[in-house]
């Protein structure tokens, strides 16, 4: 039995902020839209048990609120090569974005479009330096991705390398990253007891 309801492709959406109500509508679009791999992407490594960067969670929503779309950006850490000639190292903060998707039946209806302009603005605002993602070049680029920064950093899992993609809102942000990256972001658990509490 189909128990997803009809969408109506033509209908307008909104990009609002991520709220508890939409965790399970959320998670059922990602299943709709990329099956069950986006569990095990090693992107997922460094959002286990993470919540994501603050305020930078957003659905799309159709004009009955149903979740159409969905980006959410975490925090993460890299190694910073500050002066190569000394050999000092430090690290970076950065954003990594991702999943992005889109219900199936509202593709190419601009909503993906929407999703990462409206993330990548605010991120910008909240003053963070660079995002980074693991996705297709050709979708990436017209919004500022490339691999140009990327080519010394890697992730915690299985991954190809020509799909880890930045862009920096703050020019030179990821100059001299390199490295695995690592999870950096508020613990989900933590957070919950300190709501509890
Ligand atoms: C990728 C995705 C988020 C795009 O969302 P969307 O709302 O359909 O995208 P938009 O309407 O903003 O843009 C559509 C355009 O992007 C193009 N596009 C979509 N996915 C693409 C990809 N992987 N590579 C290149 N172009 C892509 C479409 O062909 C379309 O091109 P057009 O404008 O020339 O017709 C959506 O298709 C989706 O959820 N896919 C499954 C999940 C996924 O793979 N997410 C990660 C992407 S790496």
């Amino acid at each position: 039995m189909n128990t997803v309801p009809a969408i109506d492709p033509t209908a307008a959406f909104t990009i609002e902020a991520e709220t508890p109500r939409d965790v399970a509508g959320r998670d059922a679009l990602l299943d709709r839209a990329m099956g069950p791999r986006w569990r095990r992407k090693s992107s997922e490594k460094l959002r286990r048990g993470r919540l994501p960067a603050e305020g930078l969670a957003f659905v799309a929503r159709d004009a009955d609120g149903r979740v159409v779309g969905t980006v959410r950006l975490w925090d993460v850490m890299v190694e910073r090569e500050i002066s190569p000639r000394r050999g000092e190292i430090g690290n970076c903060r950065a954003l990594l974005l991702g999943p992005l998707a889109v219900d199936p039946a509202m593709k190419s209806a601009g909503i993906g479009s929407a999703l990462m302009r409206h993330a990548i603005a605010e991120a910008a605002r909240r003053g963070h330096g660079a995002v980074l993602l693991v996705g297709d070049a050709p979708y990436y680029a017209r919004f500022g991705f490339s691999a140009g920064k990327t080519g010394a950093l890697a992730m915690p899992g299985p991954y190809e390398k020509h799909r880890i993609l930045a862009l920096e809102l703050d020019a030179g942000a990821l100059d001299g990253a390199r490295g695995v990256l690592k999870a950096a972001g508020r613990k989900a658990e933590a957070a919950r007891l300190a709501r509890a509490a």
